[in-house]
């Protein structure tokens, strides 16, 4: 079997390029090229009604993903100190930012105050306090969203923040909170509603459902309130492929289903120029992404066979390596030129795992994959979003992987993520 094939989506040019870097940097590494994320901030954009789009730099904070997507108009969404200032240092000014998250520190609140971040999403009446407290502090003002912990509008979704029992947002039951956050505190004053139900929902319909079910649930809130929101934060959800071959669905009834919910239950938002905002990580990052493994070993034991590769859960998926998500099924591609002519096809199937000494170490139970022999480099689409940063990076403290910034056909930049101990003295 050749290295390449039509249905792996990846064409013989790119291949070849793609193997070519592997032996030039060596693997595992990354390689994110700014085209193709250029290319799905367009779709995406071009999908949604008029409205705001905010990058989440937890799917990649990479600093030229995240320059690249500033670059092309997107403002940020993020939840630690160290990504905003990665946003900022990719040139996002500070009004751009969204801070969310249900855990801020009282210090990363004030830092990010100190920072120029006027809007933040706050989680709960204690978050709220917290935003107060670091306006007084530091002299400032700040604007927040309310998170809402909406009801489900559909049963989509990999993951879900919201629709049942949650740490996220506060229930749209809560009325008492609800009423008591809708009104302003010291310098933190409410300007808007935010939802997120979900990641990844895969079904067109479902994902408008969700939409149309937050907008339902943040007008009847704010109406008993009677609280007048010039942010609408509805979240996102918008899927693309994990680690497979496939393009990110496009979502072209998105657009008029939004509309027509916001009409209805916002009659005025357009006189009143209410802002509509959209957060996206992995359908920004995941295609601009690939990974390359090399095949270090294939053997057999009782009725399968298994493929260790360089990359393990150290460098991707990690989090459903430690069996907190349902496993991933990589399907990778075989890259470069034909195999050994000396090599046996080995049986299916074929389970890939990773070169960490852990049972949990799994990129796919269960695979066809006869063509893998030792030292054949792999390409495992779709890994722009949730890749090394959602993986256990320092666990068996293997060197990180590299990565490969492309622009297109131009080598842009290669780096690598650094772990290391620091000691500080903290006492004398
Ligand atoms: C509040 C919030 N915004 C945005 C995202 C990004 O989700 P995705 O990468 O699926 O677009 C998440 C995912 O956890 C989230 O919780």
């Amino acid at each position: 079997m050749t290295g390449f094939s039509m249905e792996s989506g990846i064409d013989g040019a790119t291949s070849r390029r793609l193997d070519a870097l592997a032996q030039r940097v060596g693997t595992p590494a990354y390689v994110y090229d700014l085209a193709v994320l250029r290319s799905s901030f367009a779709a995406l954009r071009g999908d949604l009604p008029d409205s705001e789009l905010f990058y989440s730099l937890k799917a990649n904070p990479h600093p030229r993903v995240v320059a690249e997507l500033i670059a092309s108009g997107a403002q940020a969404e993020v939840s630690s100190t160290g990504e905003l200032d990665t946003a900022l240092a990719a040139g996002c000014p500070a009004e751009h930012v969204l801070y969310s998250g249900p855990g801020k520190t009282r210090e990363e609140v004030e830092q990010a105050l100190r920072r120029g971040v006027r809007l933040f999403s706050v989680e709960s009446v204690t978050d709220r306090q917290r935003l107060a407290d670091a306006c007084a502090e530091t002299d400032s003002t700040a604007e927040y969203l309310v998170r809402v912990n909406s009801p489900r509008g559909s049963t989509g979704g990999s993951l879900r923040m919201g629709g049942r029992a949650s740490a996220f947002g506060v229930d749209h039951t809560d009325t008492q909170s609800l009423d008591q956050l809708l009104r302003p505190l010291g310098r933190a004053r409410p300007v808007g509603l935010h939802t997120f139900s979900a990641t990844n929902i895969a079904d067109p319909a479902e994902l408008a459902a969700e939409f149309e079910q937050s907008v339902r649930t943040v007008a009847a809130i704010a109406g008993r309130a009677g609280f007048t929101p010039s942010v609408l934060d509805l979240g996102g959800g918008f899927p693309a492929p994990f680690a497979r071959p496939g393009p990110v669905p496009r979502l072209p009834r998105l657009r008029a289903a939004v509309d027509a919910v916001l009409d209805t239950a916002f009659p005025d938002r357009h006189r009143l120029g209410t802002r509509v905002v959209f957060e996206s990580g992995r359908a920004l990052a995941a295609s601009a992404g690939t990974l390359l493994t090399t095949v270090l070993d294939v053997k057999r034991s009782g009725d399968r066979t298994f493929a260790v590769l360089d990359a393990g859960v150290n460098v991707l998926g990690g989090m459903s390596g430690l069996g907190r998500l349902r496993p991933p099924s990589v399907v990778p591609i075989p890259l470069g030129a034909e195999a050994p002519s000396s090599r046996r096809d080995v049986d299916n199937p074929v389970t890939l795992v990773g070169p960490l000494c852990t049972p949990l170490d799994v990129l796919a139970p269960s695979i066809d994959a006869s063509y893998l022999y030792p030292g054949q480099v792999l390409a495992i689409p779709n890994t722009g979003a949730y890749g090394p940063t959602a993986s256990l990076l320092g666990f068996l403290s293997r060197t990180p992987p590299a990565e490969v910034v492309l622009d297109g056909d131009r080598l842009v930049a290669v780096g690598r993520t650094e772990l290391r101990t620091q000691e500080e003295i903290l006492c004398d």
